[in-house]
């Protein structure tokens, strides 16, 4: 580990760290040395032009991508590679997996599994990943349908629900797994506009009673202000201002933010 790599789970360890992380698709660089912390229960909204890297990060996070350099930390445990006797080393499918279940992830298309019932698509993770009873997790399920106001669809098909519907599963199915770690990438961008209020009210309920911590990318302006407790600004892959939403919203300072803003609000 590198020598300023934080004790696991001690007291003041970031929640997820970010560090000189770097990630090139061939010769685009789309992060360059990137830092950045998020702390325990803490909500931050990534915002940013299209193409600023913000899905990248995400992605990064759920180890969907390969780091290119650099380091990511999960309360303190190193998800991808490890400084080991000075050389960065991969770490193991296993042990990132053993890492990644304690992180869920909501996709601006919702993929649930078509061939499966909205409960099927509950349950699987947490019958096959995390080795639940199938009864216990039927029940934890319906809770969390509850929760969503999607209980009298499970045993819909995905393809008869509308997006919100299937978005509110996706967010149960995400909840299913207990993550610690909750990435919402432009969970809205897809939906119709009247059924956006439904995702974002779910959200913010979730967001209320849990201390889940949230990394969210969203185009929201006005959920961004509920739930997050501070934003960061994107342009090419870099932070380029962070603040809390009250301030980056109303007094933004960055040329670039508040031409960003303007063109979103
Ligand atoms: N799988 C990929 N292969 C090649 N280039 C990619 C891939 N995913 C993202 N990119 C590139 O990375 C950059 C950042 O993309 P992305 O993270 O999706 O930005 P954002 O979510 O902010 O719109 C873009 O230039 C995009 O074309
Ligand atoms: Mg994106």
């Amino acid at each position: 580990m590198p020598e300023n790599a934080a004790t696991p789970g001690a007291p003041g360890t970031p929640h997820i760290e970010f560090r000189d992380v770097v990630k090139r698709f061939g010769s685009n660089t789309v992060l360059d040395n990137l830092n950045f912390t998020v702390d325990k229960g803490e909500r931050v909204t990534l915002i940013g032009p299209s193409g600023s890297g913000k899905t990248t990060i995400l992605r990064l996070v759920m180890t969907l991508e390969e780091l290119t350099g650099g380091y990511i930390h999960i309360g303190g445990t190193p998800l991808q590679y490890e400084e080991v006797g000075g050389k960065r080393v991969r770490i193991s499918d296993k042990r990132r997996r053993r890492t990644t279940t304690d992180i869920g992830m909501v996709f601006q298309h919702f993929n649930l599994f078509p061939n499966m019932t909205v409960m099927e698509n509950i349950i699987e993770a947490p019958v096959n990943v995390m080795g639940l009873k199938k009864a216990e997790a039927e029940a934890k399920a319906e809770a969390l349908l509850e929760k969503v106001g999607m209980a009298w669809k499970k045993d819909a098909r995905p393809s008869s629900l509308s997006g919100g519907q299937q978005q509110r599963i996706a967010i149960a199915r995400a909840l299913a797994m207990d993550p610690e770690i909750l990435l919402l990438d432009e969970v809205t961008s897809a939906l119709d506009p009247e059924l956006v209020g439904e995702v974002l009210a779910v959200l913010e309920d979730i967001a209320a009673e849990t201390d889940i911590s949230m990394l969210i990318v969203t185009h929201e302006m006005q959920f961004a202000r509920d739930v997050s407790n501070r934003v960061m600004m994107f342009d090419k892959g870099a932070v380029i201002e962070e603040a809390t939403p009250e301030k980056i919203f109303s007094e933004p300072e960055n040329q670039r933010t508040q031409d960003f803003l303007r063109a979103v609000l």
